[in-house]
């Protein structure tokens, strides 16, 4: 596989994106980005403030911008935000773009990030399960259609996905 390309990963929170993101920049020798602290960067607050100052759209709309500025430099691994595909202009963006899915159940997502994952979206959920589900839902088809590869992390240790990943690209 080539170095020349970013590689991107996405999947709901909890699917491992930022360790196995940290793990393919050190086997590739290429930069990281999380774009959720891109976001911070570039709002200059949290994304729990941003979430509860500004509300979602205005996160989306910082989101949009953090993924701009991570294509627009030089090739990196790039874990996304689970949301960023229910932006119809994030979905253009990323055409094109050599995309990963990594693919969690909800059982799992919600073991994987505990109580205090500090994600706004899951706060408040009686039920974080359910809620994973949900976002499940509404978010696999795309995951799909935007990636060029799927990987299944249920039961494997973030190195074995990493691997995974490099023997398939
Ligand atoms: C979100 C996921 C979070 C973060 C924000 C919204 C979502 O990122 O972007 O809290 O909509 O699922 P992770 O997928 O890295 O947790």
């Amino acid at each position: 596989m080539t170095n020349s390309q970013h590689l991107l990963l996405v999947g709901l929170p909890g699917a491992g994106k930022s360790t196995v993101a940290q793990l393919l920049g050190e086997a590739l020798g290429m930069p990281v980005i999380d774009t959720d602290q891109v976001v911070e960067q570039i709002a200059g607050r949290s994304i729990a403030e941003v979430f509860s100052d500004s509300g979602e759209a205005s996160f989306r709309e910082f989101e949009t911008q953090a993924l701009r500025q991570s294509l627009a430099g030089t090739p990196a691994v790039i874990s996304l935000g689970g949301g960023v595909l229910t932006q119809q202009i994030n979905r253009e963006i990323l055409l094109g773009n050599r995309v990963v899915y990594l693919q969690v159940t909800p059982e799992n997502a919600a073991r994987r990030l505990g109580i205090s994952h500090g994600r706004p979206l899951l706060q408040g959920s009686r039920d974080m399960v359910t809620k994973l589900q949900e976002l499940h839902n509404q978010r696999h088809a795309d995951y799909e259609t935007a990636a060029c590869l799927r990987v299944f992390t249920d039961g494997a240790t973030a190195v074995e996905v990493t691997q995974d990943i490099l023997d398939q690209l």
